[in-house]
């Protein structure tokens, strides 16, 4: 058993590359975002200020997640377009604030890799979740670049968005996540920085493929 931690800001290209990597490896995806992103989602829809407090602690604990065949559950209803909205991402990113939701996805992450070989994505995957994964990568680019691919994947979407809006998005959601007190967004000190600025994903694939089969060796 074996696990890959790929951290890195919103818009690195995490997702796209963790998925691929998982494939190519026969292991499990785990897209720790999408849990904060389940929380937030939940506790907005039933107006609930997104952050400490007595009422968001009572709810906190009776929300139910569940992670099944590559699909994410909230009380057995199947969720995923709903966390995709533009919104989504800074609810996601307050909620991440919060100690007890932290230790909530924590748990859910830990106890799926305790079981199998996993890459999981995020921002603490190497440094908090899984200090002891095998394989740390750190993904990053400018944020221009990110936003432009954030841009053009609404676009696809057809969801309606201005670049400006998207870069301060991204300027803002950085911000929260590396500034933060809890397990705040940084690379593992043991983990390999790829900038992918100017690669294409198979880049990426291909040299996050070769540090994997090198350091197996
Ligand atoms: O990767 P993403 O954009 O789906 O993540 C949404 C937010 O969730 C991100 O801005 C901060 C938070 N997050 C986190 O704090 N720790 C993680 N491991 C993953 C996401």
């Amino acid at each position: 058993m074996f696990h890959i931690a790929i951290d890195g800001p919103a818009g690195s290209g995490k997702s796209t590359i963790a998925k691929s990597i998982a494939g190519i490896l026969g292991c499990k995806y785990l897209d720790s975002g999408a849990i904060y992103r389940i929380i937030g989602y939940h506790m907005t829809k039933k107006n609930i200020p997104l952050k400490k407090s007595q009422e968001f602690t009572e709810e906190l604990k009776n929300v139910k997640i569940e992670v099944k065949n590559d699909k994410y559950y909230l009380f057995d209803e199947e969720i995923n377009e709903q966390i995709r909205k533009k919104e989504s991402g800074m609810y996601a990113s307050e909620v991440a604030k919060i100690g007890e939701v932290r230790d909530k996805v924590n748990s859910i992450l830990r106890s799926i890799s305790s079981k199998m070989s996993t890459v999981i994505d995020g921002r603490d995957i190497g440094t908090v979740v899984l200090p002891d994964a095998e394989f740390k990568i750190f993904l990053t680019a400018s944020p221009e670049e990110r936003a432009r691919r954030r841009f053009c994947e609404l676009r696809e979407k057809n969801i309606s968005a201005e670049y400006d809006e998207v870069l301060k998005e991204i300027n803002e959601r950085d911000a929260a996540d590396t500034l933060r007190n809890l397990a705040p967004l940084r690379p593992a000190e043991d983990s390999v920085t790829i900038d992918t600025t100017s690669l294409s994903v198979e880049d990426v694939v291909g040299r996050i493929k070769r540090y994997v089969e090198e350091k197996k060796q």
